[in-house]
């Protein structure tokens, strides 16, 4: 059954709870990315997990292993129960996260799944810098060494899902780019609507602006979940 993650990407904690608030209940993950946790921190994401929600950190780590280990066992310690790192890092330093997360205490606030980040659902054919490989290709390869280093999944675009999960079983999919029918792609290329990245197999579906630009949002969110359930 894939789970819906709301994108808190807004620029002011109380414009976050608010909408957290409006969807609680109803969407089990909240993400906090870059904007937000910069600006909010994990005092936010206290109140988040006190809602109810599980959070996903999407900072996507990227540095020397060191210190990729030590912000997992930061991101555990204030309750983070998903994040990113890129698979871009390499071995090492998702094997230093795997180890970080495996190294937790038993009373550990959360131990956060690590996930992955392929290729940006941002970019297009022709967009990654000194890279030939079509963007699928690209992410299929790294979804692989992802999963020797023993990460819990991979992000990628619902268009790589299928392939993805046929030729790494078990490696979950957590997909971005989602668009419903007749939402604006906006920054997005490698897009998909709600209904085809679960037929494709994703596990979680990131949806950012068709839910926050929404008139509203949880009714927003209430059709997506319902064109989610359909395609189950
Ligand atoms: O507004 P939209 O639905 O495009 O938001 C997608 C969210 O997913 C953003 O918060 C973005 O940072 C995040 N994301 C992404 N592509 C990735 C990883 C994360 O779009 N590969």
């Amino acid at each position: 059954m894939a789970q819906l993650i709301v994108a808190l990407d807004l620029p002011r904690k109380d414009a976050a709870l608010s909408l957290a608030r409006d969807l609680q209940g109803l969407v089990p993950w909240c993400k906090m990315g870059m904007e937000l946790f910069t600006l909010a921190g994990p005092g936010l994401l206290e109140s988040l997990r006190t809602l109810g929600f599980k959070v996903f950190l999407d900072l996507k780590f990227y540095d020397i292993p060191h210190t990729v280990g030590r912000a997992v066992k930061a991101a555990a310690a204030v309750g983070v129960d998903l994040l990113t790192l890129h698979c871009q890092g390499g071995g090492r330093m998702c094997r230093e996260a795997r180890a970080a997360v495996d190294g937790l205490a038993a009373d550990s606030p959360a131990r956060p799944l690590l996930f992955g980040v392929t290729v940006l659902t941002s970019l297009a054919a022709g967009e990654m810098p000194g890279i030939a490989a079509a963007p699928a290709d690209f992410a299929m390869n790294l979804a692989a060494d992802a999963q020797g280093w023993g990460l819990d999944g991979v992000v990628c675009s619902g268009q790589e899902a299928a392939r993805i999960k046929a030729a790494s079983p078990g490696l979950l999919c957590l997909c971005p780019g989602i668009r419903p029918a007749g939402t604006a792609a906006g920054d997005q290329r490698r897009i998909m609507t709600p209904a085809k990245a679960v037929a494709a197999g994703a596990d979680f579906l990131v949806v950012g602006r068709p839910i926050l630009e929404a008139p509203s949002p949880a009714e927003a969110a209430r059709r997506i979940l319902a064109e989610m359930d359909a395609a189950e």
